[in-house]
């Protein structure tokens, strides 16, 4: 998938959906939300024009909040649309060395084929006592929601669905767990009432899960 200025407005666009028609994008919001402690440092990993960024700093104002992408044209759009927010080019070494609170991957990991070495490097960007948030579609057929950039695609003649994978509960927790972090909390957010469940549906629009760092069992005293 080519990720330019085409992709990142077909993007947005699907957002803008997300937000006045059928309003997911705000129900995930606010789980993502309720993962972020006042004062806290927040990356959005994948943030495309920053939408989730900027209603972090909106909502959150004592948050110090950045955002990263491979796509440089995204990246342009966020920058020029600001609200005290920092953005990172994701594909070279601007995030070495950086640590964050909450680290969120809106929308992203069903992207991506080397899903399990972009999760090793993400976590490796997440505080000590920091979380991890994680939203992912729940399809019933591969890329039934991302037809924006899909039909996008067509269009220009080029055949490519943008998501490589619907990601489930279980095979989430086991990558996580692969690159050392356990669940917290997870929830679906669905398309209609009920907006949140505890229970994947026909109806539901995404998977949301925090996790946090594995805990090392402290040693038993005299071994
Ligand atoms: C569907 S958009 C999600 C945007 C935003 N996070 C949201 O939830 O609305 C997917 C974004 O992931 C970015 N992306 C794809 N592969 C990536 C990677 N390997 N590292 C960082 N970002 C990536 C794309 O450039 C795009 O901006």
């Amino acid at each position: 998938m080519k990720y330019d200025s085409a992709y990142s407005k077909a993007a947005e666009a699907a957002t803008y959906l997300g937000r006045y028609l059928l309003r997911y994008k705000k129900v995930e919001l606010g789980l993502i939300l309720d993962a972020i402690g006042d004062g806290a440092a927040v990356l959005d990993y994948g943030c495309n024009d920053g939408w989730v960024s900027r209603q972090i700093k909106r909502r959150k104002p004592k948050c110090q909040v950045s955002g990263a992408d491979i796509n440089p044209s995204a990246l342009e759009t966020a920058r020029r649309r600001q609200g005290g927010i920092d953005y990172f080019d994701a594909r070279n070494g601007d995030l070495d060395g950086k640590t964050f609170d909450v680290v969120i991957l809106s929308h992203v990991l069903e992207h991506v084929h080397a899903r399990h070495d972009l999760l090793h490097r993400v976590s490796g960007l997440v505080a000590t006592e920091g979380r991890l948030v994680i939203c992912v579609p729940q399809e019933r057929i591969r890329g039934d929601s991302t037809l924006i950039p899909w039909a996008m695609n067509v269009v220009r003649g080029r055949f490519v669905n943008p998501h490589v994978v619907v990601l489930r509960h279980e095979e989430l927790v086991s990558l996580l767990h692969d690159v050392g972090f356990e669940l917290d909390h997870s929830a679906y957010t669905n398309l209609i009432w009920p907006r949140v469940s505890q229970r994947r549906g026909l109806q539901s629009h995404s998977l949301i899960v925090q996790a946090r760092r594995k805990t090392v069992p402290a040693p038993v005293a005299g071994q």
